[in-house]
């Protein structure tokens, strides 16, 4: 009696853990004014039970927007969350403060407004909290929506582009429940997988090409896609728009952060199921998601194991093919966008970017990591970049686990992979960028556009605990125009900080105008915060003065110096 009781709970659960859920299709907004509400919600991922998360305009996820290229976007996000956070608009080319990274604060019960003009080529970007060393706290509880650029070459092309209908956003994630089916954050527990939010998500699709924009949302996890019977499928767009041309494909490794935009061809298919797979078996040791998240057997990662989906194939989606739409699209293009990447050659400066444990022995894994034996310090700019600088990054992992390098403001392409030509799919515009344990690659971009002296942009690694660490995988960078604006008018107004940069001690504001005065002056640093203001004693004025800069720790400052004739402000760059 007992076992006959057991046995038909036990298929009872089977059968609720087999149902297939359709999955949640995000709203969306197409419009260049976007009122946005960041709210604190209970959502059933699991069937009857509660679970506390945060949404964009909903109890999770956010709306998926849709802008133009050139469109000029009037955004004002609302934080209803009763604590900090912040909006990062990942892969869109935008100002610094217009970035929405951790500097960006959106306080509890304000509104922030950014503006800014589209000038993403057509893509799949998406947007999440950038909150420093809350990142994956606030993702994890579930904001984050997508972004749909279009544009005019786009435009012209023979592809699926009816929301909802044959073109999907599919956010994939794992994520961590504890048992009170509530989210836990940067732990390595992360059992349950969804899309869209769904668990056992399903999907009906039409009998002709479909477009599917996949996010790789996890906060750690890579997935490695493939079709069930090896069937193949065509990557058309990577980070940052459209290949040139499809590239057929079983198999698609995709690192956190990462979005592939893939045509799935279904013509002739009605009445069929197929299923999208993470052939995570397939996964080379050292990713997390493979059999050892680690290079070497004996590596641990604390939560890793057991985990059903590490080294596992497991299914992601279920489709089922239905009958076709009106007019449908049926055969894959033979050629897509004319992106020509940078050229190797047109490198104005080269820098090197090396990955290294903070941790020793089989423990490295759990963290923390170092870039550049340095972890990230919001008093710090890491790295200064002349406005249209052309740059050759150098990425050294040193640690025994792959890293998922990103970069704010820009579109990078893979030069190089230990010396060989990246393969067909990573050839196309990325921001961010599975670097192997144990490996070199180059990647090449410029910097244009957008200059700030004070707002800096983040490079950092997209396996949210890593970056989220106290002793967080990431550096800050400014995009600094030496040619224009301040530079001019301080030349012309004559005054000179000498030396600049200094690694000593004093420096010396002269003015060139020996009968103009210097009364005061001001340090300011790279967040506009005042740092010291000195007046200067009667008998000490003249057109020459010299101050201590000892105490002041390296970076980038503004000194302002107040004149008998007015403010001049200079930057200045202190060396240790
Ligand atoms: Cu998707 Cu700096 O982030
Ligand atoms: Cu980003
Ligand atoms: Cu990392």
């Amino acid at each position: 009696m007992k076992s006959k009781l057991l046995t038909s709970v036990m298929i009872l659960v089977s059968i609720i853990g087999f149902s297939q859920n359709p999955i949640i299709i995000p709203s969306t907004i197409e419009s260049t004014n976007v009122n946005l509400s960041l709210q604190n919600g209970t959502f059933q991922f699991f069937p009857g039970e509660d679970t506390a998360t945060m949404g964009v305009n909903g109890p999770l996820l956010g709306p998926t927007l849709i802008m133009n290229n050139g469109d000029n976007m009037n955004i004002n996000i609302t934080n209803n969350l009763g604590q900090e956070t912040t909006i990062h608009w990942h892969g869109l080319h935008v100002s610094a403060a217009n970035d929405g990274g951790p500097h960006t604060v959106i306080d509890p019960g304000t509104t922030w407004n950014p503006q800014f003009e589209v000038l993403d080529k057509a893509g799949t970007y998406w947007y999440h909290p950038h909150l420093l060393n809350h990142t994956d706290e606030h993702a994890s509880k579930g904001i984050s929506g997508f972004i749909i650029v279009k544009d005019t070459e786009e435009a012209a092309l023979n592809l699926p582009r009816t929301y909802g209908v044959d073109d999907f956003p599919l956010a994939v994630q794992t994520k961590a429940f504890d048992t009170n089916y509530q989210i836990k954050h940067s732990v390595n527990d992360d059992t349950t997988l969804m899309v869209n939010a769904t668990i056992n998500g399903q999907l009906d699709v039409p009998a002709q090409v479909v477009r599917l924009r996949v996010l790789n949302g996890s906060s750690q996890r890579t997935f490695n896609f493939g079709l069930t019977g090896n069937n193949t499928f065509h990557l058309i767009g990577t980070d940052g728009g459209l290949l040139n041309a499809p590239v057929a494909l079983t198999r698609l490794p995709l690192s956190p952060g990462a979005r592939a935009e893939i045509l799935i061809n279904f013509t002739g298919l009605q009445g069929q199921t197929l299923h999208l797979m993470s052939y995570a078996s397939e996964l080379t040791n050292g990713n997390y998601g493979a059999t050892v998240p680690g290079v070497s057997p004996t590596q641990v990662l604390d939560g890793y194991n057991p985990n059903p989906l590490n080294g596992a194939d497991f299914n992601i989606l279920q489709f089922d093919v239905v009958a076709q739409t009106a007019s449908p699209i049926t055969s894959i293009p033979a050629s897509l966008a004319n992106d020509v990447p940078l050229a190797e050659s047109s490198s104005d400066e080269a820098r090197t970017f090396t990955f290294t444990p903070l941790t020793g022995g089989s423990e490295q894994l759990n963290g923390d990591f170092a870039i550049n034996g340095v972890t990230m310090d919001m008093n710090t700019i890491n790295i200064t970049i002349p406005l249209n600088n052309t740059e050759i990054w150098t990425l050294q992992n040193f640690s025994s686990i792959a890293h998922p390098f990103h970069v704010h403001d820009v579109q990078f392409y893979v030069l190089d992979i230990n010396g060989s030509p990246p393969p067909a799919y990573l050839q196309g515009r990325k921001d961010t960028f599975m670097v192997p344990p144990g490996t070199t690659a180059r990647i090449i971009t410029k910097f244009e556009d957008h200059a700030d002296d004070t707002i800096p942009y983040m490079y950092h690694c997209h396996m949210l605990k890593h970056e989220d660490a106290l002793a967080g995988m990431m550096g800050q960078f400014v995009v600094v125009d030496e040619t224009a604006g301040l530079d001019d008018q301080e030349i012309n107004k004559g005054a000179l900080l000498y030396p600049n940069p200094s690694k000593g001690s004093y420096i010396s504001i002269i003015l060139n105008n020996k009968s103009e005065r210097i009364l005061a002056y001001s340090v300011v640093n790279h967040l506009g915060q005042i740092i010291s203001h000195h007046k200067i004693h009667e008998n000490e004025i003249s057109n020459i003065y010299s101050f201590p800069v000892f105490e002041l720790s390296q970076g980038q400052y503004f000194v302002k110096v107040f004149t008998d004739n007015g403010i001049i402000t200079k930057k200045f760059t202190k060396n240790n």
